[in-house]
């Protein structure tokens, strides 16, 4: 792979894609133009067939950030009277419930631990003890701590309350089946910028064709109206406001690639790769993973910073990137801790050599006791 002199982005997205896909971006597009817009209409195409929908599902892909295509589902799909059940267990999840307060949608959490996730058993429980529940929101992939949510069990339980499923799958898309013929989802939704490996720019919301017909009127905004933009597209095959072309083209590209290696099993199988040499590697050389092996997605790894006095993130951070590595700083609320990507255009060698360049300046820095503050006291 090809990347330049660039550093590499160990972070869920912006990632380091593809020269290719970066060169798709050298040309530009006019909105209106038929090329452009059919450009559009296989990426949406390819997207469904993803996750296995083309019977009963569509795309409506939004400009923004992937919180712009979460909050737009919400908006969009639950009713201005519904009520949303949200097993919650760290940061994306908790802005779930923030967007769900804004919108002003009757909302209710089950609050749980960073390191723990829900069962089924527990969204029987909470479902069968409110009746008035019309939803489950559920992130797949809660890129907080890195852990992977059991969406095929909590999926069952909402088909046996005949609930409907609103899956946040920012950071699992593209890497983790999820398949919406055996599940009863009402939307999937993710962005450019993840495991596709696009560059960010754009969402999508993978929704369940008679759910949306049956949204028009329920969204709070006209810019984030998914059924008005759905239908405004069928009718013209246009976006309805300023796509973000160069990003739409690169996404396009990046569909390519993903398809050429094989799709959702063989990028996942090399995120995978990516995640047992990062997490091997780094316990050799001292640093603890926050998550055990069995719930950890193979998306990001969250590690307990060391204990040792001389360490401090930012400084740690400056050095490795000088090293040609970008890292993410921890998001748990409690304990020290950073994060390591394991998606983007990068195979297994990328993270050995990442984990030298750790260690490196770990050893620079003076950093002896690697062990975690906690384990340590
Ligand atoms: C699970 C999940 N949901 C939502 C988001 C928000 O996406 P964005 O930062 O693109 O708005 C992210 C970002 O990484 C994510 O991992």
């Amino acid at each position: 792979m090809i990347i330049g002199s660039d550093p590499i982005l160990l972070t869920p997205g912006p990632l380091t894609t593809t020269l290719e896909t970066k060169q798709a971006m050298l040309r530009d597009w006019g909105s209106w133009d038929a090329s452009f817009n059919a450009i559009t209409g296989t990426i949406c195409r390819d997207l469904v067939e993803i996750v296995r929908g083309a019977a009963t599902h569509v795309c409506v892909p939004l400009q923004g950030s992937g919180t712009f295509s979460v909050e737009a589902a919400l908006g969009n799909l639950v009713p201005r009277n519904g009520k949303v059940l949200v097993p919650q267990n760290g940061a994306y999840c908790q802005r779930i419930v923030k967007i769900l307060k804004i919108l002003g949608r009757s909302h209710v959490a089950i609050d749980m631990p960073e390191h723990q996730h829900p069962t089924g058993e527990m969204i029987d429980a909470a479902l069968r003890a409110d009746p008035a529940i019309t939803h489950v929101a559920q992130v797949h992939c809660e890129t907080g701590a890195g852990m992977l949510n059991p969406l095929p069990a909590i999926a069952d339980a909402c088909a046996r309350h005949g609930k409907g499923l609103i899956v946040d799958a920012m950071s699992s898309f593209g890497a983790i089946d999820i398949d919406v013929s055996k599940y009863p989802i009402d939307a999937v939704i993710a962005a450019s910028g993840k495991c596709i490996e696009g560059v960010p720019g754009m969402g999508f919301v993978i929704a369940r064709r008679a759910a949306l017909e049956a949204s028009q009127g329920n969204s709070h905004s006209l810019a984030m109206d998914l059924h008005d933009q759905w239908t405004y597209m069928q009718r013209t095959t246009q976006w309805r406001f300023t796509p973000p072309t160069h990003v739409v083209v690169a996404f396009r590209k990046a569909l390519d690639q993903f398809l050429a290696e094989g799709g959702t099993a063989a990028r996942g199988a090399r995120y995978a790769a990516n995640c047992r040499a990062l997490r091997s590697g780094m316990e050799a050389i001292g640093l603890r993973p926050y998550l055990p092996d069995s719930v950890q997605a193979p998306i990001i790894v969250t590690f307990h910073g060391p204990a040792d006095a001389r360490y401090a993130f930012k400084d740690f951070y400056a050095r490795v990137r000088d090293r040609g590595y970008i890292l993410y700083p921890g998001k748990l609320t409690q304990i020290e801790t950073f994060r390591v990507g394991c998606i983007g255009a990068i195979d297994a060698n990328e993270l050995r050599n990442a984990v030298s360049a750790i260690d490196a300046v770990l050893k620079d820095m003076g950093v002896r006791d690697r062990q975690p503050l906690a384990a340590a006291a």
